[in-house]
């Protein structure tokens, strides 16, 4: 669904959720929801969670031959799980071991090689400088880098001014990301932090039309299907909203099974609901349905009087 808002011969990388490396060998990709990809999806980057050699070499060829780009690593995973494991943000409490895994996955294939992470355990800008040159110097090709601490999880205010000091101590590209809520938001945060490239979390799954309206300013044309602008108005993206949500519930019908496919659109609720002025109302209509025909049913009820987008709400999970 976001792919079909971004403009015809726009290119943008497209992250995968994060995939255990330990799991992923044994895996059926046809039947595996964060792994699916469609044939003609290009520049996809499928991020990797792990720290063992052999798991992340067997998990990089498996990617790369189901059309992986590049491979992405995950530092920033703050879960309780992937601490035990000392993989996701674990990783960033030791520079060499971090680095290594770096190493692996530069060895498996000749794929590019990325890092995801956010703020760690360094207690100043020089530590964390040290950490991601480490990276660098490991062969890492390019970072993005997520300004909240392990503490703040998700929530509170992403600190950009520590993306412009990253950005502009380290030579590979960096890729800006946190609290982008607008398409005004993500040109501020390419002029503020002067890196070249940002990353659209959240607002991705409540306004991923925001991808048209980056295209829109910098002259491209519409997605491919689509005419005129872009929603704008607070009215216009609460009725997209309502389409979006609608389209994206039936293709997961038709691809996952039915109790997945209801858990994960719950989920994509929850998250981009704050962003509409009554969304705890939509939130509770959609899972106090009981059956997908409900679920539609209580989405058209919803939408059928408008519902206003806000520009900006507080991020919190
Ligand atoms: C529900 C949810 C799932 C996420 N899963 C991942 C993930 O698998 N890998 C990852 O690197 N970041 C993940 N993130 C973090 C986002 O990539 C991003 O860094 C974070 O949400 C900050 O950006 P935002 O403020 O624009 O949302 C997740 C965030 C949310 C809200």
């Amino acid at each position: 669904m976001v792919r079909s808002y971004l403009p015809e011969g726009a290119i943008t990388i497209w992250p995968s959720e994060m995939l255990n490396s330990r799991r992923l060998p044994h895996e059926d990709f046809q039947k595996t929801p964060e792994a699916m990809k469609l044939e003609d999806e290009t520049h996809w980057v499928p991020q990797i969670l792990g720290n063992e050699e052999e798991a992340i070499r067997k998990s990089i060829l498996k990617l790369k031959s189901h059309g992986a780009s590049a491979i992405d690593i995950n530092m920033g995973c703050p879960v309780k799980k992937a601490l035990r494991h000392n993989y996701g943000v674990a990783l960033m409490g030791d520079s060499k071991y971090a680095a290594q895994v770096v190493r692996m996955a530069k060895g498996a294939s000749e794929l590019p090689v990325s890092v995801k992470l956010r703020v760690g355990p360094q207690k100043n800008l020089d530590e964390l400088l040290d950490f991601l040159w480490n990276l660098e110097s490991a062969g890492a090709d390019w970072l993005t880098f997520h300004p909240r601490t392990t503490e703040q999880k998700r929530r509170g205010n992403a600190d950009w001014g520590q993306i412009e000091k990253v950005g502009a101590n380290l030579k590979i590209p960096l890729i800006g990301n946190g609290d982008i809520q607008t398409v005004e938001d993500v040109f501020a945060l390419l002029e503020q932090t002067k890196v070249s490239m940002a990353m659209i979390g959240r607002a991705a799954t409540a306004r991923p039309w925001i991808f048209w309206q980056v295209g829109e300013r910098l002259g491209f044309p519409p997605p491919s299907g689509r005419t005129g602008k872009a929603p704008s108005t607070a009215i216009e993206e609460g009725e997209e909203y309502g389409r979006f949500l609608e389209s994206c519930f039936k293709i997961m019908l038709e691809r996952f099974n039915e109790n997945y496919a209801i858990r994960k659109f719950h989920f994509l609720v929850r998250t981009g609901a704050p962003w509409l002025s009554f969304g705890q109302d939509l939130f509770s209509k959609v899972t106090q349905a009981k059956t997908p025909e409900d679920i539609l049913k209580n989405l058209q009820t919803f939408f059928s009087v408008p519902q206003p987008m806000l520009r900006k709400t507080e991020l919190r999970q």
